[in-house]
């Protein structure tokens, strides 16, 4: 059974967790700014997943409903959405937090080198981050999510078009949204381009 009480820590850990990955990204685009002159991070969304959400995805996975089972089966409770200037940014960003001996890789998806069907695309990345706590060190997961302007633009319509459809999506609008995202991997080729031509 779920305890009210624990279950509030358990969000309070996730939040700190979250709050620890946000605050590395932000330490990483100061020192590039100051390097570089630029910003390699165009803005930072942060989400802790609500309750009912938790719910339903324990209960559609068939899960059981406990602590552990959130901790060890959920790996998004804590996500964080980092959107990027340049493609070049998002491997970047990365790597730099991956090396960061604090940080232990669970899983790693590349949907920019390999695209949804659908067109999305994102690196996608299950990290573990300690949080320190008066007498105890924990680790928890956080989920991350790189991408570009780009990106962030064709997943956040497709998203709201996606969720107010319903179920039934036609031919005709999956071609679409196809090519939609084939337009948005091409806007982030000549703005690549457009960076190496200017040599920053
Ligand atoms: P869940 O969907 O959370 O159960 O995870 P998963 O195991 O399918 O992992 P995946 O890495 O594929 O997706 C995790 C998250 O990425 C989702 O919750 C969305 O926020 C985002 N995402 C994945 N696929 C799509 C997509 O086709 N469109 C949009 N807009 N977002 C997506
Ligand atoms: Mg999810």
């Amino acid at each position: 059974m779920l305890d009210y009480h624990n279950l509030q820590r358990l969000m309070s850990y996730y939040r700190c967790a979250m709050l620890e990955i946000e605050t590395k990204f932000r330490v990483l685009d100061e020192e590039y700014s100051l390097q570089h002159d630029r910003n390699p991070i165009n803005s930072i969304k942060s989400r802790l997943k609500q309750m009912p959400s938790i719910l339903e995805k324990l209960e559609r996975k068939n899960l059981s409903m406990s602590i552990e089972s959130i901790e060890e089966n959920l790996n998004d409770i804590a996500g964080i959405r980092v959107v990027c200037s340049f493609i070049e940014d998002v491997y970047t960003l990365a790597k730099a937090l991956l090396k960061q001996d604090d940080i232990v890789l669970i899983k790693a998806k590349d949907y920019i080198v390999n695209p949804k069907q659908n067109g999305y695309r994102s690196l996608h990345l299950i990290v573990a981050v300690p949080i320190f706590l008066q007498d105890e060190k924990r680790m928890m997961k956080v989920e991350i999510q790189l991408r570009t302007i780009a990106m962030d633009c064709w997943a956040s319509l497709e998203h709201q078009l996606y969720y107010k459809k319903d179920i039934s999506f036609t031919q005709q609008t999956a071609q679409e949204l196809l090519e939609c995202a084939r337009l948005s991997v091409e806007l982030d080729e000549r703005m690549d381009k457009l960076r190496r031509e200017s040599g920053i």
